[in-house]
């Protein structure tokens, strides 16, 4: 994980090659990510970052350069003016590359090794379709270009165990893992690193943290916009390989591991993996694939396509901390709210000293702890206390710890600039292993097998009704709702 507190110092030197550089997730996260961090003052002491692309879109330094520039105005955080980004835009050059044709990103890497001197270390960013990762791993090793060079290799790492497996071993040909960094950005978010703070820093919640107390967990991430036009990749992916495999099983890890031996990558990963391994294979029967109404008129989308825009699932984790704690996961498009919420139900406790009304039995009214993973998040404990009064009321209070207003707002990194860094700095730690991933297939093959159909769903709704019976006698945490309750 990461300690920026105990490593003030930078990255060792690096050439860092931009592998899609002229594509939308360069645009929209990598290149402001990397300039974000350039501002903070964590990128390298020397540094170049080499864009490439295939000979079809290939720009020239300059052309890099003002792409970069509109790229940092539209989404970056500062703008990109002043002495900082004549820096960074200086750092910046272009190299086209083919399988086969790659002599001008070789002349362009070698440029920028001259002019950094010394051996930086390189440092290369595959933000590619799924379709080019195993040609341009190959052209890093046909080139020689891989050699003693670290890779960041982007989402969806396969689609199914055996194109999992296939991906893996095309980048163990050429990298071995220690120097694969498989990135998720969800596990670059600060409250992923706080969720180990939270567990392992504290003699608070720990002992709380296991079946004894907790009856179930649920793993939200609710978002309000749609597939926002991009049928093209939506439609051979669908919810649960874009959003579960990799984001939301990655933060079930990390909630659900024992204790690591060490906060270093391995014995982290090794907890997670392991978490992963006592996961039962998904029961078809415990899934709900929706489709939000008007999918299918989405432009470039079937008439009568079965891919989900949603899914709810329930996961049973069969090891001594969580047997019988069910976890509901929930994710989709065009949902009521845009949120990313982990909440952990507290058990009742032993007796009802206060009876509750109607309204409240049915509510339930086990206390909670959410933790929200936006960027900045903030965690939450809700619990009842008495109202003042002659009466005894119990309303609802809540114990809320807040990332932005308890902490400086410009020490914040979003997922991409933490990872970035991370990687920069060779750890591991939030970057998932092949081992794990290859696990992670085989346990989702039932439900890629035997998919349950579709349901329809309301825009703005939280998903198909079904969802309710899915995880009862539980309920899903939101919307958060004020509750009163009494004993009169
Ligand atoms: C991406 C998915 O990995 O994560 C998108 O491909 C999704 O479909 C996005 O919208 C959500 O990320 P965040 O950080 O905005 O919740």
């Amino acid at each position: 994980m990461a300690q920026p507190a105990q490593s003030p110092e930078p990255p060792a030197d690096h050439i860092i090659v931009l592998f899609g550089a002229t594509g939308d997730l360069a645009r929209r996260k990598l290149l402001p990510g990397l300039f974000h961090l350039a501002r903070a003052g964590l990128m390298p002491r020397r540094y170049r970052i080499v864009g490439t692309a295939p000979a079809a879109e290939a720009l020239t330094d300059q052309e890099f350069r003002a792409h970069a520039q509109q790229a940092v105005a539209r989404f970056g955080r500062s703008r990109p003016e002043g002495p900082d980004w004549e820096a960074f835009a200086d750092a910046l050059s272009f190299g086209a590359a083919d399988t086969g044709a790659a002599d001008p990103l070789m002349t362009a890497v070698r440029e920028a090794e001259a002019t950094l001197g010394g051996k930086p270390r390189r440092l290369f960013h595959l933000a590619v379709p799924p379709v080019a990762f195993t040609s341009m791993i190959d052209l890093l090793g046909a080139t020689g270009l891989a050699e003693d060079g670290k890779v960041i290799v982007e989402k969806p790492f396969g689609t199914d165990l055996a194109s999992a497996r296939a991906l893996n071993a095309a980048i163990h040909a050429v990298f071995d893992e220690s120097r694969v960094f498989r990135i998720d950005h969800f596990l670059g978010k600060e409250a992923v690193d706080n969720v180990l703070a939270l567990r392992f820093a504290n003699g608070l919640l720990e002992p709380l943290w296991n079946r004894e107390h907790i009856s179930h967990v649920q793993i939200d991430v609710p978002e309000q916009i749609d597939i926002q036009g991009r049928a093209g990749f939506f439609e051979g992916t669908g919810t649960f390989r874009d959003m579960v495999v990799t984001h939301l099983f990655q933060l079930l890890g990390f909630v659900a591991m024992e204790p690591p031996v060490a906060l270093e990558a391995d014995a982290l990963r090794d907890e997670q993996v392991k978490v992963f391994h006592s996961m039962r294979a998904l029961d078809p029967a415990h899934v709900v694939r929706g489709q939000y109404t008007g999918y299918r008129a989405e432009p470039g989308v079937d008439p009568e396509s079965d891919t989900e825009t949603f899914v709810a699932l329930r996961v049973e984790i069969d090891n001594w901390r969580w047997a019988g704690v069910p976890f509901h996961l929930r994710t989709g498009k065009a949902l009521a709210e845009g949120r990313h919420l982990v909440t952990l139900g507290l058990r009742e406790p032993v007796l009802r000293m206060f009876p509750l009304d109607a309204r409240a039995a049915a509510d339930g009214r086990s206390n909670e702890l959410v933790i929200d993973f936006d960027d900045p998040g903030s965690i939450t404990a809700h619990f009842l206390v008495k109202e003042p009064g002659p009466s005894m009321r119990l309303a609802d209070a809540a114990m809320v710890f807040n990332y932005g207003t308890s902490f400086a707002a410009q020490n914040f990194l979003e997922g991409y600039e933490h990872l970035l860094l991370e990687a920069m700095r060779g750890n591991q730690s939030l970057f998932t292993r092949s081992d794990g991933v290859e696990r992670l297939w085989e346990v989702a093959a039932p439900l890629l097998d035997a998919p349950p159909a579709v349901e329809p769903y309301a825009r703005g709704s939280w998903g198909p009704d079904s969802i309710d019976a899915l995880v009862a006698p539980y309920r899903w945490h939101l919307p958060v709702r004020r509750r009163v309750h009494t004993s009169e």
